[in-house]
């Protein structure tokens, strides 16, 4: 017997301690404890022992036994644990997955970029509700029962006194009502009209201005307005007021920037005229400042209603609206 039983406990030991993967330990277990192995043979050998050392020498060779099985298999197991199948491993070199993350609706972009340029300018934000009543849509901004301008407005009517907003001038008497001037103040959101073609959706967006104050001048509408669209267009961009008729301004008057896409020559976005109707504005009537109870010899006003839709229209170059709802995300993810 050349080795003894410490001896080949301690290689043991220490030949699990430095084997790289699971088979080298299965090896190692074959090597010690298999058949032909150290262990075995010494196990074997215990036999030709002198009578007396045999007990002695047959108990420690058995716990070293049982000791050396049970570091084979925590070791084996430890492996195992590591070397899980190919499918299941991490390929940590592999590019990440990136989250599908949404972008604003185009026509939210638009509408955020106007209401930017104009918080910029000291205007306040307000909105209000979708589903007006007679007297918020029409009657207080001056549009008698009856009178031929309510069918410039293709109402959906709710019930006799209820109806889908057709404009966000409601919010003009809403703010009035609840705030004494001075007033500064925009208010985005959707209306609803009775209309579908290239230029018309059934539902659309306006953004509403109304500044009420001590000596405001159609000058000062002007200043404004002229501000905004150079700045959401583009600082050149030229653009005249054309006299036109509301109810509730007095004088009124329609905006048209030159058309961006032709720059005055004629095409078919302006329908050759060289210009394109951007939004609607004028001096607040003195019969909707008496409907607030606002003194109209200490105070004037003016107001303007745009369409954002529209807006975004001219600003990407679509040349039907309808693009807009359709939800057609080839369409969307352009923007
Ligand atoms: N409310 C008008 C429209 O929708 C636009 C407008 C707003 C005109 C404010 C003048 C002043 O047609």
């Amino acid at each position: 017997m050349e080795k003894s039983i410490d001896q080949i406990r301690d290689e043991a030991l220490a030949d699990i301690e430095t084997a790289p993967d699971s088979d080298s330990i299965k090896a190692l277990s074959v090597k010690y404890l298999g058949r032909k192995g150290l262990l075995t043979l010494f196990l074997r050998h215990i036999s030709t022992l002198p009578q007396e050392e045999r007990p002695a020498a047959g108990k420690t060779a058995n716990i070293t036994k049982k000791q050396l099985e049970k570091r084979f298999s925590e070791a084996i197991e430890r492996f195992d644990k590591i070397n899980y199948s190919k499918e299941d491993r991490i390929d940590v070199s592999l590019p990440g997955r990136t989250a599908v993350q949404g972008v604003l609706h185009p026509v939210s972009q638009i509408n955020l970029q106007i209401c930017d340029i104009f918080k910029r300018l000291g205007f306040n934000v307000a909105e209000g509700p979708e589903v007006e009543t007679d007297y918020y849509n029409f009657e207080a901004l001056n549009f008698p029962k009856d009178h031929p301008a309510r069918d410039m407005q293709d109402t959906f009517f709710v019930s006799d006194n209820i109806v889908l907003r057709t404009h966000t001038s409601p919010l003009q008497i809403r703010i009035m009502e609840k705030q004494a001037p001075p007033i500064r103040v925009i208010a985005p959101g959707k209306v609803y009209r009775c209309d579908s073609d290239l230029t018309h959706t059934p539902m659309f967006h306006q953004v509403e201005g109304l500044v009420v104050d001590k000596n405001i001048s159609f000058g000062d509408l002007k200043g404004t307005l002229t501000a905004f669209v150079h700045q959401f267009f583009d600082e050149d961009i030229s653009l005249r007021f054309r006299p036109s008729f509301f109810p509730f301004t007095e004088p009124s008057a329609e905006v048209d920037i030159l058309c961006v896409i032709c720059r005055g020559k004629g095409c078919r976005v302006c329908s050759q005229t060289g210009w394109l109707e951007v939004l609607g504005s004028g001096m607040v009537h003195p019969a909707v400042f008496e409907n607030v109870n606002y003194d109209t010899t200490q105070y004037s006003g003016f107001a303007f209603g745009l369409g954002v839709d529209r807006m975004a229209m001219l600003k990407y170059g679509i040349d039907d609206i309808r693009k807009f709802f359709e939800n057609d995300l080839r369409f969307l993810r352009q923007f």
